[in-house]
C-alpha cells in the first residue's frame, strides 16, 4: 500500500507520546479535559432520548431545537446574533476545525497559527494540503495583529484564533481580538476562532471575534464547559457561504453529530448553568495553588488567565518532562505545540488538589 504524502508528514501527536514510559502510580497531569463529571440532567436528557427510541439520523446541520438553544445561547453569552440557520452542530471541536479549514484551504494555502498552539491546527492543515505558519506569541503568550500582520500573504487563507488557549493559558483582550478581526476583513481570510475554553476565565473577561467581523467562523463545544469530552458533540457558527461549504464536507465525513449526544447538549446549553460555575471556581483554587507552589521551586512563570493549563519555562521542555515522568509525574513537554514552547512545559490543572499536591512535592525533588 502506498501512502499519501502530506499524511505521511504529519507526526503522532506529542500530547500522546508524552505519556509513554509513565509507571503505574505516576500523576497525570497531561490530560486535556475536566476531572469532574458530566451533570447528571444531562446524563438523563440522554437516557431518555435513547429510552425514546431518538436514535436516528438526524439533519445534517444538527436538530432544530439544539441550533435555536445555540443561537440563544450566543445571544444570551457572547451578544452574538447568529440565525439557527447558521450554526451547525459537529463532533466535537474537533471536526468543526476540520470543517472549517478544510472549506478554506486550497493546496498550499496558508494557515495561521499561534507558536505555541493547540495541536490539531498545523495537523488539520497539512491534511487539507495547506501550510500551517508559526505566530511567535508576545511574552505574556497573547496572538498580536502586528506579528500576524507581518506573515500574511497572497497565499493567507485563515488565522486560527484561541482564547482562553491551549497551551498557555492565555486570553485575549478585546482590542487585540478587534485588531485581528481587522486584519481578517482587509486581507479577506476566515478568522477562526476556537473557544471551547471559554467560561474558564480568571483574569479579563470572554471576548467572541464575531463581534467584529464577519469572516469569523466561531468553534465550540460542550466537551470542556459541561465536562463531556467524550460525548462528541461540538458546534460552529458562520455566515453565508461558509456555512454551506463547511456543510458540503460534514454531510459526507459525518452526517450528522450522535443524535443522543445533541439531546445532551440540550440540557447542557440551555438547562441550570450552576454546575460550570463550581467547575470555574475550583479550576480557579488550583491554578493558585499550583502556580504559588511552581514559584516557590524558583520556577519562572506567568499566571494563567484562562483554560486549565500552566505553561513555566523550565529550559529545555523536553528533558524536563522526561525526567518528570520518570519522578511520576505526567507533564506534555512545550515543544509539542510548536518549536516555540520548547523551553516550558504544560502542566494541566484539571486533577484533584491531592494529585497536585503529590505532583508538586515530588517536582520538588526531582527540579
Ligand atoms: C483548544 C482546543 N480546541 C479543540 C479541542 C477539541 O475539542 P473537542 O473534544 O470538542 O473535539 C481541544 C481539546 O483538547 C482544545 O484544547
Amino acid at each position: 500500500m502506498k501512502f499519501a504524502g502530506n499524511i505521511e508528514e504529519i507526526d503522532i501527536s506529542g500530547i500522546r507520546k508524552s505519556f509513554e514510559g509513565a509507571g503505574p502510580g505516576a500523576i497525570n497531569l497531561g490530560l486535556g479535559q475536566p476531572d469532574f463529571d458530566t451533570p447528571d440532567h444531562i446524563k438523563r436528557a440522554a437516557i431518555e432520548a435513547i429510552e425514546e427510541g431518538f436514535t436516528g439520523y438526524t439533519m445534517n446541520l444538527g436538530t432544530a431545537e439544539l441550533r435555536k438553544a445555540i443561537s440563544e445561547k450566543f445571544r444570551r453569552e457572547n451578544g452574538l446574533d447568529y440565525a439557527a440557520s447558521e450554526i451547525m452542530v459537529t463532533s466535537g471541536a474537533s471536526e468543526a476545525l476540520f470543517l472549517a479549514i478544510a472549506a478554506v484551504v486550497d493546496e498550499g494555502g496558508e494557515v495561521l497559527v499561534g507558536d505555541p498552539g493547540f495541536v490539531s491546527y498545523s495537523a488539520l492543515t497539512r491534511m487539507t494540503r495547506g501550510r500551517p505558519v508559526g505566530v511567535p506569541l508576545d511574552e505574556r503568550f497573547h496572538l498580536t495583529a502586528g506579528a500576524v500582520a507581518e506573515r500574511i500573504t497572497p497565499k493567507t487563507r485563515a488565522l486560527i484564533v484561541n482564547s482562553p488557549n491551549n497551551p498557555t493559558g492565555s486570553v485575549q483582550t478585546e482590542e487585540e481580538l478587534q485588531g485581528l478581526a481587522q486584519l481578517a476583513d482587509d486581507h479577506d481570510f476566515a478568522l477562526i476562532s476556537d473557544e471551547v475554553y471559554e467560561h474558564f476565565v480568571y483574569e479579563g473577561a470572554h471576548v467572541s471575534p464575531a463581534l467584529y467581523s464577519d469572516n469569523v467562523i466561531t468553534i465550540n463545544a460542550v466537551s470542556k464547559t459541561y465536562a463531556m469530552t467524550g460525548w462528541r458533540l461540538g458546534y460552529l457558527a458562520a455566515r453565508g457561504e461558509a456555512l454551506e461549504n463547511m456543510l458540503k464536507v460534514h454531510q459526507y465525513v459525518q452526517a450528522c453529530a450522535s443524535s443522543i449526544s445533541q439531546r445532551a447538549a440540550m440540557a447542557a446549553v440551555s438547562g441550570p448553568q450552576e454546575p460550570v460555575r463550581i467547575m470555574r471556581e475550583e479550576f480557579r483554587r488550583r491554578r493558585d495553588f499550583l502556580v504559588s507552589g511552581l514559584r516557590s521551586m524558583g520556577i519562572d512563570m506567568k499566571e494563567p488567565e484562562g483554560a486549565f493549563y500552566a505553561f513555566p519555562k523550565v529550559g529545555d521542555g523536553d528533558e524536563v518532562a522526561a525526567r518528570l515522568i520518570r519522578g511520576g509525574v505526567v507533564t506534555v513537554p512545550g515543544s509539542a505545540f510548536g518549536s516555540r514552547g520548547r523551553e516550558h512545559i504544560r502542566i494541566s490543572y484539571a486533577a484533584s488538589m491531592e494529585d497536585l499536591k503529590t505532583a508538586l512535592e515530588r517536582m520538588r525533588d526531582i527540579l
